[in-house]
């Protein structure tokens, strides 16, 4: 039986409006010709909707505690896994469940994200020339570069005197991209624009599904053909970027035609840049709500590095997607070939049966081994890139502004799809 709503963590309810996750989800008989969804739960909704913040993290939760798999009928249909075991079982089994399709909306897309969209050794290949661009190592030398973003960016905010800013507009969003930009030896004057694009790509929501998509591919056509002049020019005058160090990669011994830079370099774009972003919002959300929790990382900022990993598992933000192959069946629900597949990674990183008291922060939890990145042959790339962002954000951030709070009268809200708040006002006294 599904939990009340009313009996989640408080830790984790930010919202106590938020709508009860049953009174949207409906259990209905299956009607669908395609996979027999069998004795599984049937909910209907669509998944990439914008809601009152936190709904979708509780609502996962609700879920996750009625059945580990569930059919969804909106758009096309697909299945998704909400439990630990289940979730690994499909990032496992490449075989069985493809990363050629990663978007449950969009089942035939024409479009190719490398490495992302890629299976088997074409993968592996890109994996393997990819690993030594975003080792430790690497991260290590850019982290002056990244410090002084951050403090140039939280200066900035603090030098405008009025103790309060949108986190996410003013600081959240402009310092991963610029990072990025410079990775990729991009203008970061074209900030703005990249993220008009990144936001259009991914935050676009889904009602008439054909408009939302073609919305998404014009900006992710905009964003290749900015990248087609940088891969030109890279060509003609290497640097020391991604995109020039990309030029020499093979794939079966040819190296890899401008088409397939072009499908990586907007993998990069998505990401890189969001997923930063939104996981500093919800720390931050988390942090300007749960004052001892704050004031440890201030009076001890050795907590940092666990504090990060702590809150990246509780409020995990990706849902990938897989095709599934052959028929299959994840803990009792039965799949068929061509059936999409979501994994709301937050419902395995957020299951008792995974962590003790998985709902509550703990921010000195150890051992903590989520699975916020992904696992498996498509685990992030970009994690140490990612850990050693956040920590630099947090270090910088609270030696200039140790004490903050929400702004009052505000409702947070947040995107479905990758789970993110849209904005974060804060505030704080001015000495
Ligand atoms: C907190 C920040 C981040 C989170 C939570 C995150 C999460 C993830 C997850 C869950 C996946 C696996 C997706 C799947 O299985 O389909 C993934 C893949 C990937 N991430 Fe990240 N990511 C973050 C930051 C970054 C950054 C900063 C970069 C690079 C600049 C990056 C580059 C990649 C790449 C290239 C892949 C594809 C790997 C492959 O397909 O083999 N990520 N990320």
């Amino acid at each position: 039986m599904p939990r009340k709503a009313d009996a989640a963590p408080k830790t984790l309810k930010f919202n106590p409006e938020y709508p009860d996750a049953r009174s949207i989800v409906t259990q209905i008989e299956p009607v669908r010709s395609g996979p027999a969804p069998g004795t599984c739960p049937v909910h209907n909704f669509n998944y990439t909707e914008t809601k009152p913040a936190g709904t979708w993290h509780a609502r996962y939760d609700d879920l996750s505690s009625e059945s580990p798999v569930y059919w969804n009928q909106f758009g096309p249909g697909f299945w998704t896994v909400v439990s630990h075991e289940g979730i690994l079982e499909v990032l496992q089994n490449p075989e069985t469940f493809s990363n050629s399709v990663v978007t449950a909306l969009d089942p035939d897309p024409q479009y190719k994200w490398i490495p992302e969209m890629l299976d088997g050794a074409e993968h592996l290949q890109w994996r393997q020339q990819l690993g030594p661009l975003f080792s430790p190592k690497t991260v290590e030398r850019l982290e002056e570069k990244v410090r002084q973003r951050a403090i140039d960016l939280i200066d900035e905010i603090v030098a405008q005197g009025t103790g309060e800013c949108d986190l996410m507009a003013q600081f959240a969003q402009r310092y991963p991209t610029t990072i990025f930009l410079e990775l990729m030896g991009m203008p970061v004057e074209e900030l703005d624009q990249f993220m008009e694009w990144e936001h259009a790509i991914l935050h676009t929501p889904a009602g008439d599904l054909e408009t939302t998509q073609q919305v998404k591919i014009g900006a992710m056509q905009a964003v290749m053909g900015r990248f087609a002049e940088i891969i030109a020019e890279r060509r003609v005058d290497p640097r020391d970027d991604i995109v020039s160090k990309a030029l020499a990669f093979e794939v079966d011994g040819e190296p890899v035609s401008d088409a397939d830079l072009l499908s990586f370099c907007l993998l990069m774009f998505m990401a890189g840049l969001d997923t930063v972003a939104v996981t500093l919002g919800w720390i931050f959300q988390h942090l300007a709500t749960h004052t001892e929790d704050r004031q440890r990382i201030v009076d001890d900022p050795e907590v940092i590095p666990t504090a990060i990993e702590e809150l990246l598992r509780a409020y995990a933000i990706v849902i990938p997607a897989r095709k599934v192959m052959k028929d299959t069946e994840i803990q009792g629900c039965p799949m068929k070939a061509g059936d999409m597949v979501n994994i709301p990674l937050a419902t395995a990183t957020r299951d008792e049966a995974a962590f003790e008291n998985a709902k509550t922060v703990d921010i000195a939890r150890t051992p903590n081994n989520h699975i916020a990145f992904g696992a498996g042959p498509h685990r992030c790339l970009g994690s140490h890139l990612a850990r050693r962002e956040l920590k630099i954000a947090l270090e910088e951030w609270h030696k200039r502004i140790p004490e903050y709070r929400l702004s009052p009268d505000v409702e947070l809200i947040e995107t479905g799809g990758q789970l993110g708040l849209t904005s974060l006002p804060l505030e704080w006294d001015r000495n």
